[in-house]
């Protein structure tokens, strides 16, 4: 590192610990770009804003650009056999490969995650057309995740633009949390790894008493970076009588991954009759939820009667209340899936609602023979 570059560094280590605005966007690695690029646009109202591919001379990959609201997905598929992201795919299926996050000096981040111990994937590279620059450089995190730090002027470059004239909005407008799975005994390393490079500090912790139900368990802690405009949280399995949900995911995704992403809406109930009008499927919440939640929470202000019809989960903690949902898993394999979630002052991540949800997960799990 030179010497300008070490000061530079040292100067945003004293400012903040590690300077993230935000989470840039997510790279999702699949067999077939166009296809998940279009479930999106069609199912969760991205637009595509963007395409980079053959016919704009690049000649290995594909990849749309979508964005909801402040969401950035970027959908690569490779062109051929001996691709990264076809072993990649192959390997985990599709799945989240970069978790990017936005940064002041990319260069400079780069530098002082190395410096405090994260291992390189690439090194700073300049990316630029006639509509914006990036300063690029990434590292790794959990399995074959990467984090990107994206020093982002203008519009993303190396895109094609495409007007997208056909996606309706479905409300997703903001990155909440991305989860990540990682093995048994490996989550302390993780939030150990995220306080030492990133300056985050653990948020929350649950134990295995408040994420088990009769079968399996699972422990988390979120990670943030105190601002609430990062939060990783991170699971790892516990023991159970039989296989938790993180060990099927840890099987069928062959290593450490992103298990889910949660987005916001500022109005789940409509965001959700939008996209089951288009034939998404959630989790299904079993009938008892609802008595038993409205017992949890008799003074909340909430149509209760339309909470049931939408299949939602409600819960609160000392800021206030939230709704969620979660999607059946994206693809064949048992592994990613999305949250939607409307905070509404809380700022938790549903607690009051995983014996619930976890037994709804099992019984699929059952179904599919992995419990
Ligand atoms: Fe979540």
């Amino acid at each position: 590192m030179d010497n300008e570059l070490r000061v530079r560094a040292r100067a945003h280590a004293a400012k903040d610990p590690f300077p993230i605005e935000g989470f840039s966007h997510l790279e999702w690695w699949v067999a077939n770009a166009y296809q998940t690029a279009m479930f999106h646009r069609l199912v969760l109202g991205f637009r595509i804003v963007g395409y980079r591919g053959p016919e704009t001379g690049v000649p290995e990959t594909a990849s749309y650009l979508l964005e909801s609201g402040d969401i950035r997905f970027v959908i690569t598929g490779a062109m051929g056999p001996d691709h990264p992201i076809a072993e990649h795919v192959r390997l985990h299926g599709p799945g989240v490969h970069d978790v990017a996050f936005a940064v002041p000096d990319a260069e400079a981040a780069f530098e002082l995650a190395v410096e405090r111990g994260a291992e390189a994937a690439s090194k700073p590279a300049v990316v630029e057309d006639d509509r914006g620059s990036m300063v690029v450089a990434g590292i790794h995190a959990y399995g074959d995740t990467v984090h990107s730090l994206v020093q982002l002027d203008g519009a993303m470059p190396g895109f094609e633009p495409r007007e997208d004239t056909i996606a309706e909005p479905a409300g997703l407008h903001t990155i909440d949390h991305v989860v990540a799975n990682v093995e048994l005994g490996k989550m302390n390393e993780w939030v150990e790894f995220y306080e030492r490079v990133f300056g985050f500090t653990m948020l929350k912790h649950f134990d295995d008493d408040a994420i088990s139900t009769e079968y399996s368990a699972l422990m988390s802690k979120v990670m943030w970076d105190g601002d609430g405009i990062v939060k990783l949280p991170i699971n790892e399995p516990a023991d159970g009588r039989r296989r938790s949900q993180i060990e099927e995911y840890l099987m069928f995704y062959r290593s450490p991954g992103v298990q889910h992403v949660a987005m916001a809406t500022d109005d789940l109930q409509g965001t959700m009759e939008i996209v089951h009008r288009r034939g998404l499927e959630t989790i299904h919440v079993p009938d008892e939820y609802y008595p038993q939640a409205r017992e949890r929470m008799p003074d909340l202000d909430v149509d209760w009667e339309r909470i049931r019809r939408l299949r939602l989960l409600v819960d609160r903690d000392e800021g206030g209340h939230l709704l969620q949902i979660f999607t059946r898993m994206l693809q064949d394999r048992p592994t990613v899936f999305f949250e939607f979630i409307e905070r509404r002052g809380a700022i938790g991540f549903g607690a009051g609602n995983f014996k619930a949800l976890f037994e709804a997960i099992e019984r699929e799990q059952a179904k599919r023979g992995n419990l």
